[in-house]
Formats: structure tokens, sequence, C-alpha cells
């Protein structure tokens, strides 16, 4: 299998994002081995050598080849100087033991100070993290420049597609403006309480293939203290009737909620049983009314929030979505 287009992104992805070192590289043999493909990964996930680590052992015991694999990082907000786009594709490249990514993205619109690999690496939010009231520090960089610095890693064949995360509508029509070569794919945060249906149709109006993270919801927040237990949809009468009414989990109807409207899905689990149950939301289909019941859950919900998150846990107020 060689994946031709942008719109060969296998519909459910593989999620990284707290995976600890000591479990990741076996977490990600095993989702190799349950038949994931596409693996969501990012500097700032701090795994991306056990990923690569799980990925080789997986190709050296011809579970899959490179080819068959969709790997997709994002390059973290301290390295969004154009000198320092490359560096930090390299880095992933090499962590991931790589060469080519797949997708590359721009994980957050938000500029932070360059901190040096060799000071600190995954960097994270935080300038100075040992000061005595530590906070982040935005550097002056335009994300324009950022995008041209993009569009020379799929010029020089670094990477075969390149896009972004966690932009509003004004962002990416203003990105559409001055591009060169325009963004193929939006990851933002989706799922039944955050439906984000203006911004997808949007992306796609712009030609760009759209993929859901947290698609969940709370279910990945709530070890972060950023949800409450009760926010769970799957929780819902709605959830759970089709669920029982189809025979799946009401895991399962979220996810396929989510690949039925024409988004990629990103899925975490570090249980074997789990990866095999997610993946299994591709062996059914949702009838439009039951569709329409879930999209009618939303309530613009949005767990992960930089204009909260970055103020709760790092004393810098920073909004981006309102
Ligand atoms: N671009 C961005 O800014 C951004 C932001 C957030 C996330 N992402 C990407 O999107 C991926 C997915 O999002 P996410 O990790 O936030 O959330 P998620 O995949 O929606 O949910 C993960 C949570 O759900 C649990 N879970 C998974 N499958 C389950 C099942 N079948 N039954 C019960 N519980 C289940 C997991 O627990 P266990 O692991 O214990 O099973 C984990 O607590 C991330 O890993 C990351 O790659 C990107």
């Amino acid at each position: 299998m060689s994946y031709q287009s942008i719109k060969d992104i296998p519909n459910i992805g593989f999620g990284l994002w707290k995976i600890s070192n000591e479990v990741c590289a076996d977490v990600v043999y095993e989702a190799v081995k349950q038949g994931y493909r596409h693996f969501d990964a990012a500097s700032d996930y701090g795994n991306e050598k056990e990923v690569g680590i799980g990925l080789k052992r997986a190709m050296d015991e011809g579970l899959c080849n490179r080819e068959d694999l969709w790997v997709t990082s994002k390059l973290w907000n301290t390295y969004h100087h154009p000198s320092h786009v490359p560096m930090a594709l390299q880095r992933t490249l090499e962590d991931l033991q790589l060469e080519y990514l797949d997708l590359y993205l721009i994980h957050f619109p938000i500029a932070l100070e360059f901190i040096d690999f060799e000071e600190r690496y995954p960097s994270e939010w935080f300038f100075e993290p040992e000061a005595s009231n530590p906070a982040m520090k935005l550097a002056k960089i335009p994300l324009a420049d950022t995008w041209h610095a993009m569009e020379e890693l799929k010029v020089n064949k670094k990477v075969k597609h390149i896009g972004i995360c966690n932009y509003s509508t004004g962002l990416l029509n203003d990105l559409m403006n001055y591009c060169q070569i325009p963004p193929e794919l939006l990851q933002i945060e989706s799922h039944p309480y955050l439906s984000q249906e203006n911004l997808i149709r949007l992306a796609k109006q712009h030609g760009l293939e759209v993929t859901a993270y947290s698609p969940l919801g709370s279910l990945s927040y709530v070890e972060l203290e950023m949800a409450e237990q009760s926010e769970s949809i799957l929780d819902q009468n709605v959830v759970k009737e089709i669920a029982k009414r189809l025979n799946c989990s009401p895991v399962q109807v979220v996810l396929r909620w989510g690949t039925q409207r024409g988004t990629s899905v990103l899925a975490k689990s570090i249980s074997a049983e789990r990866m095999a149950e997610n993946l299994a939301s591709n062996n059914f289909e949702l009838s439009p009314k039951d569709m329409m019941a879930i999209s009618n859950l939303n309530r613009n919900r949005r767990f992960n929030d930089p204009g909260d998150f970055c103020e709760g846990a790092f004393n810098t107020f920073h909004p981006i979505y309102d």
C-alpha cells in the first residue's frame, strides 16, 4: 500500500499523546499488530524515540513496510522561526528513525521563544520552568513566516504533506491568502460536544482534509483535571441507545460518528482490547437519523483550550479562539 494523496490518510489514526516512555514502544508495536497504520506523533509528546523503536520493530518483523505507514508529527511552538523549522523536523525524523514524514503540522498557532535542544527537549510551554514565577514567553514570529518554512519542507521532499492544528476560521482564511502551497489538512479537537461544523465546512471549502483529535471528548482530560467524569459523551442516552440497538459499544458509536461525517479520527489507547474495539468502529454504519441525533448533542464544549490551560498551568493568559 502506498499513499498517493492526502485523501488517503487512514480514517482511524492512533494517538500518541500521554503514552509514557516506559510503555510507548510496546504500545506502538501492538497498535501496528492490531492493524493501525496511521500514527499521530509530536515532538511535544516526548516519546518520539520510543514511537520510532516500536515502528522499527514492527517493520523489522515484517508486519508492515514504511510505505504502509502514515506517520504524522508536529512542529512545536518554540520552533516557529523559519531557521528552526527544518531543524525541528530533522530532530523528529531522527527520533522516529524515519527518512520522511507523511504529514507535518504546525501544532499550535502560538509562537514561543526558542529553547535549544541541549537545554531542554521537548521544550514544553514554560520559558524557564525553574524560575520563581515561571511563565510562557511569546515570540514575535508571524504565522506566515512559519508557514513559508513549512512549504520549503514540502518542496525539499522531507515531508509529503503539510498542514495545521488548532487554527480558527479567521486564521485559516488568512493563511489561504498568503500561502504559496496551501495547507492540506487541519487537525482540531472535535467530538459530539464540540462538533465544529462551521470550521470543518470552511476547511473543506478550502480543499483541506480534517482530522478530529480527542474524538472521545472528556475521556482524555479527566486525568489532567481539565474535565469532570460527569462530562462523558458515553453516558448520553442517545449514544447508549444507538450502541445497544447496533450491538456495539458507545465508544464505537462516537468514533463512527466522527469518521462517517468525513473527518479522520485519532484514538489513543494503551490497551490492546480497546485498540481493537476502536478500529472495529469502521465495521458498521450509522443511519442519517442517528448521525443527526449525535450531532444534536453539540454544546461547544472545548476541553483543550489554551485560553484556559495556559493560564491555569503556565501562568500566562493566552486565548486563541475567542
Ligand atoms: N493537535 C493537537 O493539539 C492535539 C491535541 C490533543 C490530542 N491530539 C492527538 O489526538 C490523539 C487522540 O486524542 P486524545 O488522546 O486526547 O483522546 P482520545 O483518543 O479521544 O481518548 C483517549 C482516552 O480514552 C480512553 N479510551 C480510548 N479508547 C477507549 C475505549 N475503547 N474504551 C474506553 N476508554 C477508551 C483512553 O484510555 P486508555 O489509554 O487507558 O485506554 C484515554 O484515556 C492524541 O493522542 C494525539 O495524538 C492532538
